[in-house]
């Protein structure tokens, strides 16, 4: 199983910006626990700032991988492109946020990608993530154990 995950822009400050929010570990530190936990399947991790790179590695990877777990940091709440990018696509991509977006500004509680994503986890810290590549887990546990 190849699951991707994707993180938008200053999610490369994890650890360093807004602790009181986000947490004070950073994201390297916590992905090489993740592989460590998940080590049954290829997981693998980008980040990037530029919207445009994001639409290229969702480009790149969204016919063969198996899941993406997305944190479009701030562009969940402007991208229209990158909505596009994942109803084009056909890999199954989970929306996630490290922070409880709903107790937070008002600009945040709208998502442009909620409505093309498999679902939504949010306000978990860290866990978030843990949580999205567990819905992938249980799908294809789900689609192993239907009869075709
Ligand atoms: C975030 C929430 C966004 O509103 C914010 O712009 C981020 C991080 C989160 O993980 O909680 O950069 O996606």
């Amino acid at each position: 199983m190849k699951i991707l995950i994707i993180n938008g822009p200053n999610l490369n400050l994890l650890g360093k910006r807004e602790v009181n929010v986000y947490g004070n570990q950073s994201f390297e530190s916590f992905f090489t626990a993740v592989q460590n936990k998940y080590s049954n399947i290829n997981l693998e991790y980008y980040q990037s700032n530029s919207e445009g790179k994001l639409l290229d590695k969702i480009h790149e990877v969204g016919f063969t991988f198996d899941g993406i777990v997305l944190n479009a940091g701030a562009y969940t709440h402007t991208s229209v492109a990158l909505a596009d990018a994942i109803s084009g696509i056909t890999t199954p991509v989970i929306e996630v946020h490290i922070s409880n977006v709903f107790k937070r500004e008002k600009f945040r509680h709208h998502s442009y990608i909620s409505p093309v994503c498999v679902g939504t986890i949010a306000g978990f810290g860290l866990d978030s993530y843990i949580l999205a590549i567990e819905s992938l887990l249980l799908k294809e546990t789900e689609n192993n154990n239907s009869p075709s």
